[in-house]
């Protein structure tokens, strides 16, 4: 178990934003974390993954913890069904390049999203047409009232488009392992947008799941600043759900949209950020992102937290203004 204090964190957010943390606890299994008295830490006490969906608006000073529970390991190898247990410390597309590798389909079209595999399970990450709830079968925690563990089927995680009761019931259950369900069955998913002209020319029967993941890497690349080379938290903002009435008052029929089941339609918050005149606009060290404005990335490396809330509050009121539409931040601001 790893325990620092002042604890350094311009590492762990992929923002990079300089802050510290008072504590920092990183644990290596579980008995370690039911070691813990999270009463007499320094509080808040705070859990994170990867830091890679997290905006920290001063340094903390409280403790934070992190999990570095990392396993993956294949429980039932059935005809077509795969079940797997998967450590909450393991990186995401690290378990995709392992599953995919392994000629199984379901998670491929989620590669290359940043973030461990409890934050995952957290935020019900998606891409491409593909939730991380369509994956998972069940989550294993510890309720930390009385560190007892608790297996929540996915059924009673409360999952909707990045929301789960983890998020609802904020510290209540920490993560510890994720159950997936996979299969052997070919079954790409190609549907979402720009997946299958990715893959034109290509003969889709005899596509694994590799080909599919090293195509959305391709797309995601195209579009996505690299955590690596440029600090952002991917998608700053959620896509707004509005009433048809309310689409249809400022709508023409080029205005990009999705029309969901239930009669409401989906506006995509990076046109809306692009129509407003933000697309590129830099404030300080922080910038709305020129190849997708639904990102604001810390282009000098050095922007402030000053900057990055001035822009997403101009942001937000400019949209307001001209659409009547509330965007909300997709990134936790902590
Ligand atoms: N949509 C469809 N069908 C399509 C295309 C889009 O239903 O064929 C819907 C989706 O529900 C999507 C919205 O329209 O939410 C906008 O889609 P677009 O492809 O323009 O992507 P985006 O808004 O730029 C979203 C996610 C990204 C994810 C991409 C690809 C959010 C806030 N962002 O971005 O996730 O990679 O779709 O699926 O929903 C992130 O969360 O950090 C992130 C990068």
């Amino acid at each position: 178990m790893k325990r620092i204090e002042n604890y350094d964190l311009s590492n762990q957010n992929t923002f990079r934003m300089k802050v510290k943390a008072a504590l920092y606890i990183e644990y290596d299994n579980v008995e370690e974390l039911q070691s813990l008295d999270l009463k007499a830490l320094p509080q808040p006490v705070f859990h994170m993954g990867a830091g890679s969906n997290l905006l920290f608006t001063k340094d903390f000073p409280g403790t934070i913890l992190h999990s570095n529970i990392k396993f993956i390991k294949y429980v039932d190898m059935g005809l077509d069904e795969v079940l797997l247990t998967v450590g909450s410390g393991v990186v995401f597309d690290d378990l995709i390049a392992n599953v995919a590798g392994n000629g199984l389909w379901g998670m491929e079209n989620l590669s290359l999203i940043p973030g461990e595999v409890g934050a995952a399970a957290v935020q019900n990450i998606g891409a491409y047409g593909v939730e991380a709830k369509d994956v998972i079968s069940g989550v294993v925690c510890l309720d930390t009232k009385d560190w007892t563990k608790t297996v929540f089927k996915v059924g009673e995680c409360a999952y909707g488009y990045r929301d789960s009761r983890f998020k609802h019931e904020r510290g209540r259950y920490i993560i510890t392992s994720v159950l997936f369900r996979v299969t052997r069955k070919y079954s790409p998913k190609l549907d979402y947008g720009g997946v299958r002209a990715a893959l034109e020319g290509r003969d889709l029967q005899a596509l694994t799941p590799m080909d599919v993941r090293e195509a959305i890497i391709g797309i995601r690349n195209a579009k996505l600043p690299d955590p690596a080379q440029i600090g952002s938290a991917g998608s700053f903002f959620k896509n707004p759900v509005i009433s048809r009435e309310h689409f249809e008052r400022f709508a023409t029929p080029e205005t990009p949209h999705y029309d969901l089941p239930d009669g409401t339609v989906k506006v995509p918050a990076a046109w809306l950020i692009d129509q407003c005149g933000f697309r590129g606009k830099v404030l300080g060290g922080a910038q709305v992102y020129e190849k997708q404005p639904l990102v604001i990335v810390n282009a000098s490396g050095s922007a402030s937290l000053e900057d990055v809330l001035a822009l997403e509050n101009q942001i937000i009121a400019a949209v307001q203004e001209r659409y009547e539409i509330t965007l909300h931040p997709e990134v936790d601001h902590i």
